[in-house]
């Protein structure tokens, strides 16, 4: 299992700041909508400055129309990015789509598809689609297996029972992570890392518990010592 710790602070030097403290771990990052949509290319090309070897996740969540999602897709790929998502809600002729316009290009980033926000609980999710979230969120993950997608975001209740119905290589990344049972915030549907673990999770997200802590370092070493475990 991979620790991505989510870069989700108010600014691109504390972004920054937070990266250089992490430089020397086997980590992936997560640059999101707040930082993309403010710094674009240069916190990419700053953070793989600082070590190479970071692998990092960028989490756009592309929802539109297959054509643009595929030529958004292209693009991505030029970024230097290991991993990038879509919304599996965005259809599987988008999904398809989007693979099919990957398929030829070297190096390729992994594809996940969003299927139900971790912020939902089952009254949100139900009010925008009609549907138990544990029986819709896998049949998005069955959707996005189809279409050759390389896995979903989902949330950790939920990995096990996609990979049972999918492929145990498909892979699961799940938000909403609570390491050793921190505050969830805006999270609903939280799991700590033995769940994570139990429910045979390849990418936890961090966000909150590490750059919130006053000692990210501390904490990511902890996460990084129970994952080994
Ligand atoms: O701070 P916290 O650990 O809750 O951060 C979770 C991160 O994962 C945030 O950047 C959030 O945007 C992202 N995310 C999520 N739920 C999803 C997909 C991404 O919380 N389904």
């Amino acid at each position: 299992m991979k620790l991505c710790v989510a870069l989700d602070l108010p600014t691109f030097e504390d972004n920054i700041a937070l990266a250089k403290e992490l430089k020397a771990y086997d980590i992936w990052l997560k640059v999101g909508f707040r930082s993309y949509i403010r710094d674009g290319k240069k916190i990419l090309e700053e953070l793989k400055a600082i070590n190479p070897k970071f692998d990092i996740f960028l989490d756009l969540k592309l929802y539109d129309i297959p054509n643009t999602m595929a030529d958004a897709a292209e693009e991505i790929s030029k970024l230097g990015v290991s991993m990038f998502n879509v919304h599996a809600s965005s259809g599987t002729v988008a999904m398809q789509t989007v693979m099919e316009r990957l398929k030829d290009i070297k190096n390729a980033p992994i594809v996940l598809a969003v299927t139900a926000l971790t912020s939902f609980d089952d009254d949100n999710f139900k009010a925008i689609y009609h549907e138990d979230i544990n029986k819709k969120a896998l049949q998005f993950a069955k959707d996005a297996y189809v279409t050759g997608i390389n896995g979903v975001v989902c949330s950790a209740h939920e990995s096990r029972m996609i990979k049972e119905n999918t492929d145990n290589a498909f892979l699961t990344l799940t938000p909403g992570i609570r390491p050793f049972g921190e505050d969830a915030g805006d999270q609903k549907r939280v799991a700590d890392i033995t769940m994570a673990k139990k429910e045979l999770v390849d990418f936890i997200v961090v966000g909150r518990p590490i750059y919130k802590s006053k000692n990210p370092k501390e904490i990511v070493q902890r996460i990084l010592s129970n994952l080994s475990l």
